[in-house]
């Protein structure tokens, strides 16, 4: 007998097609399943797993609303700041995530933000579709170069390293805060800080990649915005939490910031307007790991550790051991 699931959101035709292929699959409508209709679902269909991504909020009341034949909820994502695990933990609720594949995309993106913003790409695009119309002067419309300057990494991790190993192909000199001080050989080269406020004032271009929840909520704030160089560059591919964008705002409107790269914001799906209005913000929708490679290979993570668990075996990416 194929494992029986519900999926909420469509994904790439290879995912739905394993999916319909090597389960007895419930496929969302092109809109998704909302969680009225995923718990619904997952009832009638007596499915075994839910796959399920950061739209779909599990907490404990959601949780525990949950069928008892669900025995694994698989996470499209690589974070898990949607799902209450204490409360999946004492359910026995088996939540897998998807790291690993999505470090490249995510990195990737970080750099077009950090480009972004260094290049003024959101305003040379309005400029050009606005008609152009004249020259600019050599001492006009400059951005910043990249090379030659410090980048900071808040966030060591998988993803984290994929921007540090890029961030050496633009000759920039690499320092980090982590939790913990990575070995040598996975620092190549970075400069540690044990504390994160030593090193903003070291940062031309601060970029984040620590997870989102209550340990990291409204990290960048004003105080710490205040701790960067005068003119430093801000990037976010990690959380909107993370980030209190009133002191955003501040930063980027008194010079403290020259401009910002966001992917990820405080209410998503909404943007605050005075983000989307600012001509230094280069923004894009929490698009991180959105390739078709690579949300395929999420999706194929899904269904692998859904799979492992419904054969009897353990899953491969549990969030918790
Ligand atoms: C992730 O994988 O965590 C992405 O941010 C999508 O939510």
């Amino acid at each position: 007998m194929k494992p029986r699931i519900v999926l909420t959101r469509v994904m790439t035709d290879a995912v739905m097609e394993r999916a319909s292929r090597e389960f007895d699959a419930i496929l969302p409508p092109p809109g998704g399943l909302d969680l009225e209709a995923t718990l619904k679902a997952l009832e009638e269909h007596q499915a075994e797993g839910l796959f399920f991504t950061s739209g779909t909020k599990l907490d404990a009341a959601t949780i525990a609303r949950i069928p008892s034949h669900v025995k694994i909820a698989g996470t499209c994502s690589v974070g898990f700041d949607h799902i209450d695990v204490e409360a999946a933990k004492a359910r026995g609720l088996i939540v897998t995530n998807t790291p690993d594949v999505l470090n490249n995309a995510t990195a990737d993106m970080a750099f077009l933000l950090i480009l972004g913003a260094c290049r003024r790409a959101a305003e040379y695009d309005q400029i050009m579709r606005k008609g152009w119309g004249r020259f600019y002067g050599m001492h006009e419309m400059l951005g910043l170069d990249v090379s030659g300057k410090t980048l900071g990494i808040v966030g060591m991790g998988r993803i984290g390293r994929a921007v540090a190993r890029r961030a050496r192909g633009f000759d920039m000199k690499v320092i980090y805060h982590n939790r913990t001080r990575l070995d040598a050989d996975l620092e190549e080269g970075a400069e540690y800080y044990a504390d994160l406020r030593e090193m903003l004032s070291r940062c031309d271009i601060l970029t984040l990649h620590a997870p989102g929840g209550a340990g990291t909520a409204g990290l960048m704030n004003r105080e710490t915005f205040a701790l960067l160089p005068k003119g430093a560059v801000f990037v976010n591919t990690a959380r909107g939490s993370l980030v209190d964008e009133e002191a955003l705002l501040e930063a980027l409107d008194s010079g403290q910031l020259f401009a910002a790269g966001l992917d990820v914001f405080a209410k998503e799906p909404t943007v605050d307007p005075r983000l989307a209005a600012h001509s230094k913000v280069f923004l894009a929708p929490h698009m991180g790991s959105a390739t078709v490679e690579t949300r395929t290979a999420m999706g194929f993570r899904v269904l692998d550790n859904i799979a492992a668990v419904a054969a009897g075996k353990p899953p491969i990416d549990p969030i918790w051991n």
